[in-house]
């Protein structure tokens, strides 16, 4: 049998130390970082993640702050909430949940966020931080992908890795990442042609297709580690409403190990999200520490 790696569980212990940096923040900073979520309208799977957000910033001890705009919100109102959100000192995480109503141009109310609040990592002041190596805000499924890896991988470098799918949220991101520790990285996507026999040439596959299933056992090389990202809702053969990932995963018993849907990258994503939070809030408390020392100094003189 293929190594299950247990998402859920290495998110809990995540989360445990977010809890106690979130501890020590109130403490010795007097500081309890804050995380507005923005949804724009009512799709089922964005109520879901949203909720489970709330509930998990909490469970923290972080403060979650709430903004559900009617589906015919126009870009500007969502923008004038945003440069409102920037300007919060309460605030220190502002997350917008895609997909946006098509009415509205997401790249742009993207633009608009400060990019030390942009616990996404969509902001394209952190894209290009992520793509130059320079540090910022890490989006949090890729980010997750990694922290799942590095339970099972001790070192990269000179792998072979194949990325499926090129979306901003995961394939792209998660491309630098594995770049970025060495690996010899291929991106693959929807016009890619042979997919299959890519796949056969790599130690690390990590799929975000969306595409239940397709991943199969052959496509696999033995030993190999496959990261599964996507979230599929299926009807099985007796009429049940079941969660699938992009691979078949009865098929991947050659390969070394493997992440379970549910309960693979999906608890990743939102304790990733809680700890770039609290960077956030750490790197705020820093500024102001610093802006008040240069205060006091200037005021001594
Ligand atoms: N929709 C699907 N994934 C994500 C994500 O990581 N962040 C946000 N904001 N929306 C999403």
């Amino acid at each position: 049998m293929v190594k299950l790696i247990d998402g859920k569980a290495i998110a809990a212990k995540l989360e445990t130390r977010v809890a106690r940096g979130v501890a020590e923040l109130a403490t010795q900073q007097r500081l309890v970082p804050g995380l507005a979520v923005v949804l724009v309208g009512a799709d089922p799977a964005s109520l879901v993640y949203v909720n489970r957000k709330l509930v998990k910033t909490k469970a923290v001890g972080m403060r979650s702050i709430e903004h559900r705009l009617p589906a015919e919100t126009c870009e500007t109102e969502l923008i004038s909430l945003i440069h409102a959100l920037n300007q919060d000192a309460d605030i220190h995480g502002i997350l917008v949940q895609l997909p946006l109503p098509r009415t509205i141009n997401a790249n742009r109310v993207l633009d608009t966020i400060e990019p030390t609040k942009d616990v996404d990592g969509f902001h394209p002041v952190n894209v290009g931080r992520l793509s130059t190596g320079t540090g910022g805000l890490t989006p949090c499924t890729p980010l997750g992908c990694m922290m799942l890896l590095d339970t099972v991988v001790s070192d990269f470098r000179g792998m072979q890795a194949v990325v499926i799918g090129m979306s901003n949220i995961v394939g792209k991101p998660v491309a630098m990442l594995l770049l970025e520790r060495g690996c010899t990285v291929t991106v693959t996507h929807i016009l890619t042609r042979n997919l299959s026999e890519i796949t056969r040439t790599a130690d690390i596959v990590v799929v975000a297709a969306g595409s239940p299933g397709l991943v199969r056992g052959d496509w696999i090389k033995p030993g190999a580690v496959v990261i599964d990202v996507g979230i599929n809702r299926v009807i099985d053969a007796d009429g049940k409403s079941q969660l699938v990932g992009d691979t078949r995963t009865e098929e991947l018993g050659h390969a070394a190990a493997t992440t379970p849907v549910p309960g693979g990258v999906g608890p990743m994503t939102i304790a990733c999200l809680l700890s770039n939070t609290l960077e956030a809030a750490r790197v705020s408390a820093a500024m102001h520490h610093g802006a008040k020392v240069a205060a006091d100094m200037t005021s001594a003189a």
